[in-house]
C-alpha cells in the first residue's frame, strides 16, 4: 500500500482531516445506522486487531461491535494479559500482530506524542482510539454525529465543554472538528484544569455562561491522571463545575446534555441528569458503533 492511500486510509485524529473527509465518515454511519441487517459481512476477509494498551469498556466495545456487524476477523489485546507485561514495547506489539498478517489496528494509548511515529513504522491502517490527552477522534466523530442528529447542523452551534479540558482528548478532538464545522466551542474550567495552549481556539467562560450553549458538554475528572492537590474535593467540584439537578432545571429546554463516559456520577454531573430526558449520554454510545463501522470499512474496503 502507499504512504498516500495508508495516510487516507488511517485514523490519527481531526486536526489535519478535512472538513469533506468528517462528513463523508457521517454521511457513511448515518447509512450503516439506517442499515436493517445486524451484520453486513463487507469485510469478511479482513482481519482487525484491537489493541489497548490503556483500560476501555465504550471505544473497545463499540470498534469489535462495529467490525462484527461488518463480517470481519476480530483479534483482541489486552496489555494487562500480554507480553507487555514482560517488557516488549508498543512497536515490538504491534509490529507482531502486523508480521501475523492483520490489515488494520485500533489502539488505544497512555501516553500523547507517539502514535505518529508509530504509524509511520507500519504498512497497515491504523485507528486512533484514544491517545493520552491529545487526541480521541472516533469519540469526536460521533459527537459530532449526535449533535447533527438533534439540531439538522453544527454550523453556528454553540458547544460549551466543562470539566478536565488539560488532559482532555475528547475536548481536543472536538474542538479540533467543530470548528471545521462552523460551531463555537466555548470551555470552562478551574484554571487547574485550563489547557493554556488551546486558548486562541475557545474562550474560558464562568458556568453560568456555559450554560446558555446549545450543548452542554460535560467532562469526566481524570482523577488517575491528577497529581495530588490539583482537585480538592468532589463536593467542591460539583458545586463549582457539576451539572447539578438545580442547573440542569434552568437549561433551555433544546439544550443537549452530552458526556463521554464514563461518568464520575455527582461529581461532573448529577446521578439524576445522566438519563433525563435531555441527555444525550447513552444515544452517543449507541451512535458509536456506526460511527465506528464507516470508520472500520474507510480503512479496510
Ligand atoms: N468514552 C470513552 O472513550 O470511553 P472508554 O474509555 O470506556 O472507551
Amino acid at each position: 500500500m502507499t504512504m498516500t492511500k495508508l495516510k487516507e486510509r488511517s485514523l490519527l485524529g481531526l486536526k489535519d482531516l478535512s472538513r469533506q473527509e468528517i462528513e463523508s465518515i457521517l454521511d457513511r454511519a448515518a447509512y450503516w445506522e439506517a442499515q436493517q441487517e445486524k451484520v453486513v459481512p463487507v469485510l469478511s476477509t479482513s482481519f482487525v486487531a484491537n489493541m489497548f494498551f490503556e483500560n476501555s469498556t465504550r471505544t473497545r466495545f463499540s470498534f469489535e461491535m462495529a467490525e462484527k456487524r461488518l463480517g470481519a476477523q476480530v483479534l483482541n489485546f489486552s496489555a494487562a494479559a500480554s507480553s507487555v507485561e514482560k517488557g516488549e514495547s508498543i512497536y515490538d506489539t504491534v509490529k507482531t500482530l502486523e508480521s501475523m498478517g492483520i490489515d488494520a489496528g485500533v489502539i488505544r494509548l497512555k501516553p500523547s506524542g507517539v502514535l505518529e511515529e508509530l504509524a509511520g513504522k507500519l504498512t497497515v491502517p491504523l485507528i486512533n482510539a484514544g491517545d493520552g490527552n491529545n487526541e480521541h477522534p472516533t469519540q469526536a466523530l460521533l459527537d459530532l454525529f449526535t449533535m447533527k442528529r438533534k439540531f439538522g447542523t453544527l454550523q453556528g452551534l454553540t458547544v460549551s465543554i466543562i470539566g478536565d479540558i488539560s488532559h482532555s482528548r475528547v475536548a481536543r478532538s472536538d474542538l479540533w472538528a467543530l470548528k471545521k464545522f462552523g460551531a463555537e466551542v466555548k470551555f470552562c474550567a478551574p484554571r487547574s484544569m485550563q489547557a493554556p495552549e488551546l486558548e486562541p481556539y475557545a474562550q474560558y467562560v464562568s458556568m453560568e455562561e456555559a450554560m446558555k450553549s446549545d450543548v452542554v458538554m460535560m467532562l469526566r475528572v481524570q482523577l488517575e491522571r491528577h497529581e495530588t492537590g490539583m482537585l480538592k474535593s468532589a463536593e467542591e467540584y460539583r458545586a463549582q463545575y457539576g451539572l447539578t439537578v438545580e442547573r440542569a432545571a434552568k437549561l433551555s429546554k433544546h439544550t443537549l446534555i452530552m458526556h463521554p463516559a464514563p461518568v464520575n456520577r455527582n461529581v461532573e454531573i448529577d446521578d439524576a441528569v445522566v438519563e433525563c430526558e435531555q441527555s444525550a449520554i447513552f444515544t452517543q454510545m449507541s451512535n458509536g458503533v456506526p460511527v465506528r463501522m464507516a470508520v472500520m470499512e474507510r480503512a479496510l474496503k
